[in-house]
């Protein structure tokens, strides 16, 4: 459930008429329900209420400082996988103690700044960057508290660009070699083994990888404690999946999520962490944009939209869906017709539906595209010297610039010409 529905024939984010928003700031721009991003982050809380747990936040999914602001006052913890992330969750009050951090690259540079600015676990993806942490929390005097990332080989049936838990992927330590790795960190200085981490993939619509994943966890926790490891804190990582087309069954709800857990790796005495980013960010979102032109083409008719790939990669990148609705809603009783729902740049590919069914719009039109909270404004970029687009929070009748457009002048300013040119 989220909080943008119409009211009088206009699509709402909670009680701010879509219109209002778009006379104020121009299109595309991203708007976040307050309301709909604390309701997803409770579910899990409830999901995981039998349970000491953390919900922590994967921040790559929404980094806004508002959208962490709201998440960390209610007491998420935040997932970060690079420097930036971790400064954004400082910047939004979240302490360092309810943050973890996880990446498969984490420089010299960011270990040593977490680790004086307060980190509750680093989730560690190879022996190279244990010995790297080992020597950085020494060299300053410190402890570093760790949990290893393993990688179960569980197949979590989701597009291939998203799934991380198989062998060949780049993640984690070989479920395998854990323990012989678990032995060398308990060896090492500047290192205290806190637990087990695992993340196997995003958009996971089924439970059964998890299941076999967090078994594989509970097998592993059980032969660490028997090898003298305190195991006291499993990292679930994030990845369910959130319903794209409404007209599509629902994946599973974080409760049914947490009785997996519960069942998995409830009887084990340790605390949990979970890492959900879209769940709790992706249906939170929408993409406003306008219509540009009507064009016909040979048998099919392109509507032209300000927003483009640049703004929303995900249809181009992964060939993903996004629900896209009118947001003045049609008159009952008239007929859709198909759209290629296209963008502005200069490639075949910045195309965001086909032969999607529509009725019809014309210029000025105002367009929404669903679910595009997560994974949308994070992933956005400059192509085309396209400005990133303004985002936009809703809170009741209050609406907030979170992210203000810059002005070509700004976006420019940020080249140099050497004066040797
Ligand atoms: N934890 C770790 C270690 C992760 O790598 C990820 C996502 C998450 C948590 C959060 O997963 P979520 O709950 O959001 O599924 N750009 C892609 C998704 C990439 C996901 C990367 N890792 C997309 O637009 O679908």
């Amino acid at each position: 459930m989220d909080h943008f529905l119409y009211r009088d024939g206009i699509l709402h984010a909670e009680d701010v008429a879509l219109p209002e928003i778009a006379a104020a700031v121009g299109t595309p721009f991203y708007v976040y329900s307050t309301a709909t991003l604390a309701r997803h982050f409770q579910l899990f809380e409830e999901a995981l209420g039998w349970t000491d747990h953390l919900v922590c936040f994967a921040i790559k999914s929404n980094s806004n400082l508002a959208v962490l602001k709201v998440l960390g006052d209610l007491g998420a913890g935040m997932d970060v996988v690079s420097g930036g992330e971790y400064r954004r969750a400082r910047a939004a009050g979240v302490p360092g103690e309810r943050v973890v951090f996880s990446g498969v690259g984490k420089t010299r540079e960011e270990i040593a700044y977490v680790l004086e600015h307060g980190i509750r676990q680093f989730n560690v993806e190879s022996e190279p960057e244990l010995l790297a942490i080992s020597d950085i929390a020494s060299a300053m005097g410190v402890t570093a508290p760790i949990a290893l990332r393993v990688n179960p080989d569980v197949d979590a049936k989701t597009h291939e660009k998203i799934a991380t838990g198989k062998s060949e992927n780049k993640f984690g330590i070989p479920i395998a070699k854990a323990r012989a790795v678990y032995a060398e960190a308990a060896s090492l200085p500047g290192i205290e083994v806190v637990g087990i981490d695992v993340h196997i993939g995003s958009q996971l619509t089924d439970l059964t990888p998890f299941e076999a994943a967090f078994l594989k966890v509970r097998e592993l926790t059980e032969a660490l404690r028997a090898d003298g490891h305190d195991i006291r804190r499993l990292d679930l990582g994030g990845g369910l999946g959130i319903p794209y087309e409404r007209s599509n069954s629902a994946p599973p709800l974080p409760i049914e999520y947490g009785e997996v857990i519960r069942g998995t790796v409830g009887d084990l005495g340790c605390e949990i962490e979970i890492e959900p980013g879209r769940l709790i960010s992706g249906n939170a979102g929408l993409l406003v944009s306008s219509v540009i032109y009507l064009k016909q083409g040979e048998g099919r008719d392109f509507l032209i939209l300000d927003a483009a790939m640049n703004d929303l990669v995900r249809p181009s990148m992964y060939n993903a869906h996004h629900d896209i609705v009118p947001v003045v809603e049609p008159a009952p009783g008239t007929e859709a017709a198909p759209y290629d729902i296209v963008g502005p740049v200069c490639e075949t590919g910045d195309t965001f539906a086909k032969g999607r069914p529509l009725t019809p719009l014309g210029p000025g039109d105002l367009v929404a595209f669903r679910s595009a909270g997560a994974y949308g404004a994070v992933m956005a970029s400059e192509y085309n010297s396209r400005p990133l687009i303004p985002e936009v929070l809703v809170k009741g009748s209050e609406f907030a610039v979170i992210r203000a457009r810059p002005s070509f002048e700004e976006m420019l300013s940020r080249d140099t010409i050497p004066e040797w040119l």
